[in-house]
């Protein structure tokens, strides 16, 4: 007799959201994307702070992230595979949401709590995508620490970047 418990299926939507690293077109159009950041900021917030910002980059935004990275790689190690491969990440994917995390000093609200909801805003923006029939993959990675990605991002002084969302619909592996 297997061991394994059935899974009910009221909880089948958080057993799908898996990373999904191949994503295609389409991408959330106006109406879905603006569901799935509405979703995001039904996170769980302690003293009603919203500590995320959410924001979808447009394709200007993304080529200058993908600047950005690439002079990041750069400056580490300037292979140019490793140069090339930089500045594909921001450009995977027909849409990425660009999510900040600002902390503020609060009497009762300690830092990680407020840092915990906006992570917890990011579960459920790829929770609200896989509801929708897209993939999605949160990622951050050194590049997000670097002065010069940061200032692509639009990252203001005291905004942590916690990742970089991509979402889009799910491809197929490529066969060898
Ligand atoms: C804050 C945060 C940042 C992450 N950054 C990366 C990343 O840069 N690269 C990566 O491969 N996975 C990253 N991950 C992990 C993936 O999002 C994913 O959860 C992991 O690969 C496991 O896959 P699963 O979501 O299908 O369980 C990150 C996860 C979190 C919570």
């Amino acid at each position: 007799m297997s061991r394994e418990r059935a899974l009910d299926p009221r909880l089948q939507l958080l057993h799908d959201r898996r990373t999904v690293s191949r994503l295609g077109d389409p991408g959330p159009d106006g109406d879905a994307l603006a569901a799935l950041l509405a979703a995001a900021d039904t996170a769980p917030d302690h003293g009603r702070l919203h500590p995320w910002r959410l924001v979808p980059l447009d394709a200007a935004d993304r080529a200058a992230v993908s600047t950005a990275y690439a002079h990041a790689q750069r400056t580490r190690d300037d292979r140019d595979d490793l140069v090339e491969r930089a500045a594909s990440k921001p450009l995977r994917g027909p849409c990425v949401i660009a999510a900040f995390a600002r902390t503020v000093d609060h009497p009762t609200v300690p830092a990680w709590e407020q840092l915990a909801a906006a992570a917890a805003a990011v579960q459920n923006l790829c929770l609200a995508a896989t509801a929708l029939g897209f993939g999605s993959a949160w990622r951050t990675g050194w590049y997000v620490e670097t002065p010069e990605v940061r200032a692509a991002l639009g990252a203001a002084d005291d905004e942590q970047v916690i990742g970089l969302v991509h979402v889009g619909t799910p491809r197929p592996p490529t066969t060898a």
